[in-house]
């Protein structure tokens, strides 16, 4: 099967690039580069990663991810290998897209990136360009310099900003691509391996282009912080929180996307890179005053959520059965990382409810996972709202609209909905006798 996209090369030269980690950066990444008809080699070291690649399967749930790298592979431009010295021998690139966890003072852990520096400094033929790919502080372009030790090699940063659930679509249509080195020929060359993604590319210095990534992140969070603000004071002063975002997202300069009203922000990146920006930040001497505010912000917003299915079961929530619709971060992923639904269903618990819950990513193996310990992981929506005092609707995942709410209101307790994702209709849910709630609508 051909995609739409991934049209072979014209006259383009055809190089040989190296991937460092199988994440959620690194397989689109390999993806969309071998289906450009590039030579790619994937290191991936962790042994379950590794063998499911092999055996054809991306552990994550990327549409259309899976397909391509298959037919890469089919096509003798994609392989796998279990160590970044393996990979990088005869690589003309090697692109860098492992981890950087967040330290438990806010700031990014590079080991891993250092490590894989280390690792593969002594294997790299000259003349090979690193590219980081990596969210990184600024600086550490120069950092995996000296680690490597090369004069011979150039170090060269390439942020990604692909989203978790759509990275194949965003990856082969990005907004923009940022490329940052103090070498102009080399920034020139990463460029060029993208250039025919008919996007803006923005070429810069390294320190730039670091901080490029965690601005963008950290905009966005802000923006959230800001929409589910507003919404929260729509339900104060009883406006429409529906009807705001319409109002204001029609102003260009401000747009709809990133304007949903939500329960909160979460995943792997927006609050990882927020409090990775503060942290940089201050150790620079400045307060990011506003990107404080917009994490100490989403906690009480995620607060406000937890109190808000308190209040609806009519303000003593100890005892009550709560069935949530929901796990992930958001929907299209099987990412729970910082979800807003887990720390809501936790705080649920702590106050004394008793949580069931449904996600169409979560299987009976992943709901032995320790983030779900305090819950009952159901196998279908209908049986974790079945009984309960209040249904709590924390992932927008589109099964959810579809759901027969007339067999619903008949098996539970109390027909009461607290739509924290304001996805499902409101007239229709009353009509049905439910009491509706959900952020800022009326
Ligand atoms: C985010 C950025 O959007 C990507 O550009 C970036 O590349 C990525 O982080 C990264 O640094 O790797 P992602 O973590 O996949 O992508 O998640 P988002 O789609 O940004 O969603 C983040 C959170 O905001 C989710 O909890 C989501 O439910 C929430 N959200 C998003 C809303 O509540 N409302 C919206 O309108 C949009």
């Amino acid at each position: 099967m051909t995609h739409g996209w991934a049209e072979p090369l014209l006259g383009e030269e055809i190089r040989r690039i190296a991937v460092v980690g199988a994440g959620y950066v690194g397989l689109p990444t390999a993806a969309v580069l071998s289906s450009r008809g590039h030579f790619v080699t994937v290191a991936e070291r962790d042994k379950e990663r590794y063998q499911n690649l092999r055996d054809g399967l991306s552990s994550n749930v990327e549409q259309g991810l899976d397909e391509l790298l298959n037919e890469s592979m089919a096509a003798g431009r994609l392989k796998v290998v279990n160590s970044a010295a393996a990979a990088v021998v005869d690589a003309e690139f090697v692109f860098l897209c492992v981890e950087t966890p967040q330290n438990e003072d806010g700031s990014a852990d590079l080991s891993f990136v250092t490590g894989a520096a280390m690792e593969i400094g002594p294997k790299l033929a000259t003349g090979t360009i690193i590219v980081n790919k990596s969210t990184v502080p600024m600086g550490t372009v120069g950092l995996i310099e000296q680690v490597i030790g090369r004069p011979d090699i150039v170090v060269v940063s390439n942020p990604e900003f692909l989203r978790e659930g759509s990275a194949i679509a965003d990856s082969f249509n990005p907004d923009r691509i940022v490329v940052g080195a103090s070498d102009r020929e080399a920034a020139a060359q990463v460029a060029k391996l993208f250039c025919n993604f008919q996007s803006p590319v923005v070429i810069t210095d390294a320190t730039t282009s670091e901080l490029i990534k965690y601005a963008s992140n950290a905009f966005l969070a802000t923006k959230l912080t800001f929409v589910n603000a507003m919404a929260s004071l729509c339900e104060v002063v009883g406006a429409s929180a529906d009807d705001l975002v319409l109002g204001i997202g029609y102003d260009k300069r401000i747009g709809f996307e990133f304007l949903h009203p939500g329960p909160g922000w979460g995943g792997s990146c927006l609050p990882k890179d927020t409090a990775a920006l503060v942290a940089i930040a201050k150790s620079a001497g400045f307060d990011a005053e506003i990107v404080r505010a917009a994490i100490d912000g989403n906690q009480e917003h995620m607060k406000r959520v937890a109190d808000k299915i308190r209040v609806a079961v009519g303000g003593e929530i100890r005892g009550s059965t709560i069935g949530v619709l929901g796990l992930t971060f958001k929907a299209n992923t099987e990412d729970r990382r910082n979800s807003p639904s887990i720390s809501i269903t936790q705080r649920l618990v702590d106050m004394g409810a008793v949580v069931k819950a449904y996600d169409p990513s979560v299987s009976s193996t992943s709901a032995e996972a320790t983030d779900l310990a305090h819950l009952t992981v159901c196998n279908s929506p209908y049986e974790a709202m079945k009984n309960t005092n209040a249904i709590a609707i924390l992932t927008e995942w589109p099964m959810f609209r579809e759901l027969d709410f007339v067999r619903v209101r008949e098996s539970v307790a109390t027909p009461v909905i607290i739509d924290a994702r304001n996805i499902l209709d409101v007239e229709t849910l009353k009509r049905l006798g439910f009491s509706y709630s959900s952020v800022g609508r009326q």
